[in-house]
């Protein structure tokens, strides 16, 4: 049973963006096509067993081609602005070297569509899918890829920065770390536990050195994508909190502490390589918007026996600091994350409190959730319920410019394959047909209403 949501919505600043997200690997499909190179999603999708339902990103949404249908599905839905992922391998097949001009030309054609349907362009420069010859050379666990990142920039920038006004650099550093390094659940498949930390010093030195080359490309609308939750602990208890502490250490502050504050939380610079008061100088550079990915709070305790505990479909050690328990009371979407639209409201606030005038204005860069079917009610119930609480987040007084639902359609959701659908357009992964959903039509309907 879902109950529609009362109606309209609370009303958003004018000037407010709203928008959706894809990232490159999970709609392009056409990975042999125009000179793209291997990336190491493409790698680790071949590898037996890595995901769950055994399909492939090899044709995904077939974006690649289909990508005027999907402008003209932004056009029809009233978003304001698209944020998509450039593929660093199709720019760059190799990650350095020669510049791929047929992968350049792909963008350039989706930003003059875009554009022409009055969509603003929003790339994201990286989400996940480094160039494959890159990761063999070491990947983020080396220096040089931050600087390679950052030559990639000025490429993109120097070929886009015309019509493009508004940058992301990176998506989610924590989970490509946590999840591809630490945890080996998502590509490069690398279990290093705590050794994959230097995947995120480079990441964010990435991000700096990109910064710095946008700019000097005359950009003046930065941000990064990072993911976020408010994380509570199992109780009161000591051990429960401490280990709480700790989760959120690595969720929230690992990545936003150096950015906004130009230093790692006590504990972590002794795990890094060599010394980073350079680095970060070059991390810390101003932006000029954050970007917050929020899908779900997490609930964590001490070490609890010997059995690896779950998070959000992954599987965490046992030998961690910390359990992830199961947040009981809410409803659930299809992919089992609990739907805590309060907890919008909690992490933001508690943001500005962290972080005071060094937080610049927020963006939402990805909210959403997966359901089945195309009478997704649950999908309507789940954006309003989170719209209303981060509209609540600015009444108390966070600064919040834009909000962008993941995803504009179903994608490959890497190692979950195509099971879990989180678009607001529906793709029959036979035929690759579009079909907009009931969420679809309910967002048109209220960003009608939010313009009148
Ligand atoms: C999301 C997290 C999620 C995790 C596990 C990430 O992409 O940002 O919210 O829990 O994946 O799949
Ligand atoms: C990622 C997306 C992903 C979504 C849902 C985010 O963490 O940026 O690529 O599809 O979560 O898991």
């Amino acid at each position: 049973m879902t109950t529609l949501p009362p109606s309209p919505l609370p009303r958003f600043p004018a000037d407010f963006l709203w928008g959706v997200s894809t990232s490159a690997q999970q709609i392009e499909g056409a990975v042999d096509e125009d000179g793209r190179g291997r990336t190491t999603w493409d790698a680790f999708a071949a590898e037996p067993g890595r995901i769950r339902d055994g399909s492939d990103a090899l044709v995904a949404t077939d974006h690649y081609h289909r990508y005027p249908e999907d402008v003209a599905l932004l056009k029809e839905l009233g978003a304001g602005a698209y944020r998509f992922s450039v593929a660093w391998a199709r720019v760059l097949p190799e990650g350095a070297g020669a510049v791929n001009k047929a992968g350049l030309d792909f963008y350039d054609r989706l930003v003059d569509e875009l554009c022409a349907a009055g969509v603003r362009p929003v790339p994201t420069l990286f989400h996940w899918d480094t160039p494959l010859a890159l990761e063999e050379r070491g990947g983020w666990l080396r220096r040089d890829t931050a600087r390679r990142f950052a030559e990639y920039a000025d490429v993109v920038a120097a070929r886009l920065g015309d019509r493009v006004d508004r940058w992301i650099t990176l998506n989610e550093p924590a989970e490509l770390t946590l999840l591809g390094y630490g945890l080996g659940e998502h590509a490069p498949g690398k279990r290093l536990l705590f050794d994959a930390l230097p995947a995120a010093h480079h990441q964010l030195l990435g991000h700096g050195l990109a910064v710095q080359a946008l700019r000097a490309r005359g950009a003046d609308s930065i941000g990064i994508a990072n993911s976020h939750g408010p994380t509570w602990a199992a109780s009161g208890s000591g051990p429960d909190k401490s280990a709480a502490d700790f989760y959120d250490l690595l969720l929230n502050r690992l990545f936003a502490d150096p950015l906004l504050l130009g230093r790692y939380p006590d504990g972590i610079a002794e795990m890094l390589p060599g010394p980073v008061a350079d680095d970060l100088d070059v991390i810390s550079q101003r932006l000029d918007w954050y970007g917050v990915n929020y899908y779900q709070p997490t609930l964590v305790g001490a070490p609890d026996g010997d059995l690896p505990s779950d998070f959000a479909g992954i599987e965490v050690p046992p030998d961690m600091p910390f359990s992830v328990r199961e947040i009981e009371g809410y409803p659930r979407t299809a992919f089992g994350w609990p739907v805590v639209p309060d907890a919008l409201t909690e992490l933001l606030t508690s943001f500005r409190e962290r972080y005071g005038d060094r937080l610049p204005p927020v963006v939402i860069t990805e909210n959403g959730c997966s359901y089945d079917g195309l009478d997704d009610q649950e999908r309507i119930t789940y954006i309003d319920g989170h719209l209303r609480a981060l509209h609540r987040a600015m009444e108390a007084g966070v600064d919040v410019r834009g909000y962008f639902v993941w995803s504009l359609m179903d994608n490959f959701e890497w190692a979950e394959g195509n099971a879990q659908r989180f678009g607001l357009v529906h793709i029959d992964y036979e035929t690759l047909a579009r079909t907009p959903k009931a969420s679809f039509h309910w967002l048109r309907d209220a960003l009608r209403g939010q313009r009148a």
